[in-house]
Formats: structure tokens, C-alpha cells, sequence
């Protein structure tokens, strides 16, 4: 099995074959997903709210994200391995970017990075991408400005917005960003996107004319309950799978049926 690299990701837009990408928090989650054949796994900060039952992408931490990242490496063959930059560790400054970015790559072993904003954090792109990282971008719900914002609600559907993200999708592919992650965003901007920029845009809750997609995994199994965004379409009911074997468990445990001579030494 070839590695998926950033170029492969290019090439795959210019030939016009999706992408396909999900996210993974750990080690044996990242194995199936990696076998399974998708195209790239993102280390996302979502892991905040999946794995540690936060309510924003906020407090998690460089820590917490490379050793996330560092157990999904550890499982990953094939797939382009993406982490995401966690809030605070690009914001303050560039210098400060560059050295957090460079502690992930050599931490958790992943293969790129992704980092929420436009021409804000131009410079600190740019810095990154000096250093020999690749950089992915994130436009439209960027949760970690969630503050700022005040909702998850669809984004850029006035005009402004919607000019402002083009612009920020052009700045980010001309400083040398390899794809960009369009979240929550109406269709026909991140159509019109799509088509005006070189590198491939990857959509959640974008439509279905941008060059990939993105899921996080938990969701997208049927695993998380009371999240049901428009955009998320359940592969699996993980969640009563889980329940079910976990009763059974229970009852046999209870009813001495577990274990048994054969399963005794
Ligand atoms: O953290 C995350 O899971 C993400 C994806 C939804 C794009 O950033
Ligand atoms: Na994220």
C-alpha cells in the first residue's frame, strides 16, 4: 500500500476523483478507518467534544492533540494523516505558530497540519509552510471562534461573508495551502469555490460539488446521540450495537453464564 501524499490530494482534483476523509482519535478507530480505504484522517480538535465531552473545541490542548494524533499514526498505512493546529497554538503569533507547528510534526509523526482562518493567519501559513509543512485551511463554522461567532449556524450566506471567504480561499491556496476545508457553508459557494481555486476543497455540510468530503467518524457511525445536523448521514447505529452487546454482556455476567468452562483456564 502506497502512502497518500499532498500531491496525490492535487492530483486527485485535477483528475476529478473525490476524496474521501474522515476524522480518528485513537489507535484502533484509525486502523478500521485506514483499512477501509479512505483517502485521509483528521486528527480533529474535535476529539475535544468526542472523546473528552467538552462543549467547544477550546480547552484541548497541544498535549492532548499530538498524543491523539500519535496513537492514530501509530495504526495508519495508507491515508494522508492531517492534525489539526489546537485553539491558542497559531493566534498570538507566527513565531509562536511556526514552533507549535513544528512540535506536532515531530511529536505525533503526522503528515500535515490544519489551522481555522483566512488572510488573518496569512503570515503564519506562510511561516509554516516555509518550514516544510504542508498546511491545510479551514473556512466557513471555524469552531474555535466560536466566541466570536455565537452559533454553529450556517455560514457566508450574505454576500460580504460569502466574498470575503472566496478571497480567503484564494489568499490561502496562493500561499501554498494543499486543500481547504469548507464547513457549513451553502452549496453554491462552496461550488463556485470549487471552481476557482487550484487546490481541492473538502466539504462538511458543503454540498456535493466540492473535491472530497469529511465526516467525524463518531458521527457518522451512529455512535454520538442528540447531534443530528442536515449534513450528517448515519453509515451505522454503532450506538445501539454497542448497547445491546454491552446488555448482553451484563446479563450473562449477572446469570454466571460468563464466563464459561471454555472460556476458563
Ligand atoms: O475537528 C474536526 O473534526 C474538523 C472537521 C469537522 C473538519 O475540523
Ligand atoms: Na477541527
Amino acid at each position: 500500500t502506497r502512502k497518500v501524499t499532498t500531491h496525490r490530494f492535487m492530483e486527485m482534483k485535477q483528475k476529478g476523483e473525490k476524496i474521501s476523509m474522515l476524522t480518528s482519535y485513537d489507535f484502533t478507530t484509525a486502523g478500521i478507518v485506514d483499512a477501509a480505504g479512505v483517502d485521509g484522517i483528521l486528527i480533529g480538535d474535535s476529539a475535544s467534544n468526542v472523546m473528552a465531552g467538552n462543549t467547544t473545541t477550546i480547552p484541548i490542548t497541544i498535549e492532548q492533540m499530538i498524543y491523539h494524533a500519535r496513537s492514530v499514526t501509530n495504526a495508519v498505512k495508507r491515508a494522508l494523516v492531517v492534525c489539526d493546529m489546537p485553539f491558542g497554538s497559531y493566534q498570538a503569533d507566527c513565531s509562536d505558530g511556526v514552533r507549535n507547528a513544528i512540535r506536532i510534526m515531530k511529536e505525533s509523526g503526522c503528515d500535515a497540519l490544519k489551522l481555522e482562518g483566512g488572510v488573518e493567519i496569512l503570515d503564519t501559513v506562510r511561516r509554516i509552510l516555509d518550514a516544510g509543512i504542508p498546511v491545510m485551511g479551514h473556512l466557513g463554522l471555524t469552531p474555535q471562534s466560536i466566541n466570536k461567532f455565537g452559533t454553529y449556524a450556517v455560514r457566508a450566506k450574505e454576500e460580504q461573508e460569502a466574498d470575503k471567504l472566496m478571497s480567503d480561499a484564494k489568499a490561502l491556496a496562493e500561499a501554498g495551502c494543499f486543500a481547504i476545508v469548507l464547513e457549513k457553508v451553502p452549496a453554491k459557494l462552496a461550488a463556485m469555490v470549487t471552481a476557482e481555486v487550484p487546490v481541492p476543497t473538502i466539504g462538511i455540510g458543503a454540498g456535493g460539488a466540492t473535491d472530497g468530503q469529511i465526516l467525524v467518524v463518531a458521527d457518522m457511525l451512529g455512535m454520538t446521540k442528540g447531534f443530528s445536523p442536515r449534513f450528517l448521514r448515519r453509515y451505522a447505529d454503532l450506538n445501539s450495537i454497542m448497547t445491546d452487546a454491552i446488555g448482553n454482556y451484563v446479563s450473562d455476567v449477572k446469570s454466571s453464564d460468563f464466563p464459561n468452562e471454555s472460556e476458563s483456564y
